[in-house]
């Protein structure tokens, strides 16, 4: 795994922004893998820039979101898909049937899954895939666990999940469970960028640089992937041996 460190989250924002766009510029039907979160959206904002300042089009790109709460109108202000649509969606020229989300409101999570990995399938596979970490080491809402998980699923939040976000929902309770795409689907992306910033994500990052490969921390499977690059800020470095 790569790993680069840079000043602070706005630099790190601009190399990777920089990534998504340069990929847009330059493969038509690009594939984006998308994730929410406060880490992502220095990104998304360079992304923004770019785009009004007409250095770049994200009209043929389709983009795959990494996770959605299950038992949430897609339309409700806490959904990912609204988070998305705020952040970046919203302020750039992606049309809208070429964004995709698993639906957490499916009756059948099975079929949901086998559709989503088809649909991804389907567009030739992730190119570049976003991904931030929890302080557990979390991907997408792959918690800590037994054993690595593969395809799309749905998954109970964890008590420490439910108690960070639910100070988000004042309306109406927060959802008690997800679909998330596994671990073996995000692994199937042809480049994976994540970014950590901050001293919360410290010992995280370390674990995922230098502990063992173990869905204990599911983010060290990346170790396995062949273009897989860790962006981090000096605090999120601070408890790496090298
Ligand atoms: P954050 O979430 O970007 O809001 O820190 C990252 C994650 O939990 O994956």
């Amino acid at each position: 795994m790569k790993v680069v460190v840079l000043d602070d989250e706005e630099r790190i924002g601009s190399a990777v922004g920089e990534q998504f766009c340069a990929l847009a510029r330059e493969k038509a039907n690009a594939v984006f893998g998308l994730a929410t979160g406060m880490t992502p959206i220095p990104t998304y904002q360079y992304m923004i820039a770019q785009y009004k300042a007409k250095n770049v089009s994200f009209s043929s790109v389709r983009t795959f979101n990494l996770d959605e709460y299950c038992d949430l109108p897609r339309a409700h202000k806490n959904s990912f898909y609204q988070f998305m649509l705020q952040e970046l969606f919203a302020h750039i020229d992606l049309p809208p049937a070429h964004i995709d989300f698993l639906d957490g409101n499916t009756t059948d999570e099975f079929a949901e899954s086998e559709r989503y990995r088809t649909a991804i399938e389907a567009c030739g596979g992730i190119d570049l895939q976003l991904l931030g970490i929890g302080r557990n080491g979390h991907i997408g809402f792959n918690e800590p666990a037994e054993n690595f998980t593969v395809e799309s699923y749905k998954t109970a939040l964890t008590p420490s999940t439910i108690a960070a976000n639910s100070i988000y929902f004042d309306d109406v309770p927060m959802p008690k469970y997800a679909m998330t795409m596994g671990v073996g689907a995000i692994l199937r992306a042809k480049k994976i960028i994540l970014i950590a910033t901050g001293s919360s994500k410290a010992d995280a990052v370390k674990t995922m640089l230098e502990g063992e490969v173990s869905p204990r921390c599911p983010a060290t499977a990346l170790r396995d992937h062949a273009d897989a690059t860790v962006y981090l800020d000096p605090p999120a470095a601070a408890r790496l041996c090298h």
